[in-house]
């Protein structure tokens, strides 16, 4: 590791952001974490000290450029990354995912920082039912039509990787782009009261379920499958790539546990069993059927199935640790047994 190498992280705020700063700060980076919000961070740093600065990238042009010059590596994470944002707000995904990031991208090249761009596992989009691994250099991007809108979000994302890589043809970028597939754990979204309308990503409507004993819901038939990542597999791989800027110069790098694939209808019942199983054993929440239209809108397609490839992680000598009952374990128990501060924080 460069001694106090100066990161900052935009997004730094969010369930990433917070988990990787932390990480980061007590690995010995000088890290300045950028957001909207801080409350994440005041959740996961407790008594610890960490440096928060208030930035809107899509406002404060001038300090998002101000920050990117006096660091020496940028880690880009804001964006709108919920499906229900991608189905009721296409527009501003496309404006902070691409338009406001770009500002970020150009930064660096204009003053030459290493760039940590993350891109998202949805860019490769359909597999198509093959079991086939995405490969970062080799697979399709695969996209459905223009009128299912939710593919905005993974054609910004895919748009900003062409840029990134052409800025890097160029020769006035050095970047890395990160690939996640699916991370959760400790200030994943929120919780989700029975009163509330928010639609989060689905682990945290699944624990929402189960703590408010409402149904679990499955969206048309819960067929689809992920690989889902544990948050802590996850930061150990970004601080492997902070810390090998030669490998992953100019390269795009998926981060994920190609072992912990599981369709949705089987997360349901294995978050339901682990939960009664550990924290309430009374708890009965049902699992029902919703079709995506009625759960989401008109414009609804789904990724069927994505799996990583990560040989490029793990010639770096990276490999994942929570298998997935580990990870939904580890997970659960941390919303469970923070709920209050959770629900009176986020
Ligand atoms: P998150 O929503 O928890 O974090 C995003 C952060 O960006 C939030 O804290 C939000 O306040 C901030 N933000 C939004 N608008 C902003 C603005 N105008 N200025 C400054 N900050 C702003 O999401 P996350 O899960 O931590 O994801 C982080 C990144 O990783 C995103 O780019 C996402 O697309 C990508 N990603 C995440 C996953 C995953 O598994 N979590 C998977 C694929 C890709
Ligand atoms: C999301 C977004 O693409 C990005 O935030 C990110 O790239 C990605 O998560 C990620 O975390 O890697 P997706 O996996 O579709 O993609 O997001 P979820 O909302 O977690 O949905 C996963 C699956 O569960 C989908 O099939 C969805 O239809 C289903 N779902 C969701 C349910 O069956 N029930 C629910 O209550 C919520």
């Amino acid at each position: 590791m460069v001694e106090r190498q100066k990161v900052a992280i935009f997004g730094g705020g969010g369930f990433i952001g917070s988990n990787l700063g932390h990480r980061l700060s007590a690995a010995g980076y000088e890290c300045t974490l950028l957001d909207l919000v801080d409350n994440k961070l005041k959740l996961r740093f407790g008594n610890a000290p960490y440096r928060f600065d208030r930035c809107d990238i899509s406002a404060d042009d001038d300090a998002v450029d101000a920050v990117v010059a006096d660091h020496d590596t940028v880690i880009h994470l804001a964006a709108h990354v919920h499906p229900s944002a991608f189905m009721h707000a296409p527009l501003d995904v496309v404006q902070l995912n691409l338009f406001d990031a770009l500002k970020v991208v150009d930064a660096c090249a204009r003053h030459g920082r290493r760039l940590i761009h993350f891109s998202t596992c949805e860019v490769y989009g359909k597999a198509r039912g093959s079991a086939e691994p995405f490969n970062e250099d080799r697979s399709d991007c695969v996209l459905g039509p223009i009128g299912s809108h939710r593919w905005i979000y993974g054609c910004a994302k895919q748009l900003l990787d062409r840029i990134v890589h052409a800025h890097g043809l160029r020769g006035d970028l050095d970047y890395t782009i990160v690939r996640p597939f699916n991370f959760v754990g400790p200030l994943m979204d929120r919780l989700v009261r029975p009163t509330e309308t928010d639609n989060p990503r689905v682990f945290a409507h699944f624990m929402s379920a189960l703590l408010f004993r409402r149904p679990m819901q499955l969206v048309d038939g819960g067929h689809s499958r992920r690989c889902f990542t544990y948050i802590d597999d996850g930061t150990a791989a970004i601080q492997r790539i902070l810390e090998e800027p030669v490998a992953t110069r100019n390269q795009i790098v998926n981060i994920g546990n190609p072992a912990n694939e599981t369709t949705i209808r089987d997360l349901a019942h294995s978050m339901r069993a682990i939960y009664r199983r550990e924290f309430e054993p009374a708890a009965d929440v049902p699992i029902v059927d919703v079709d995506s239209r009625t759960f989401y809108g008109d414009g609804y397609e789904d990724c069927d199935r994505r799996v990583p490839d990560i040989g490029k992680l793990r010639a770096l000598g990276w490999a994942p640790h929570f298998d997935l009952e580990r990870t939904l374990v580890s997970s659960m128990r941390y919303f469970f047994t923070h709920r209050d501060a959770l629900l009176a924080t986020l």
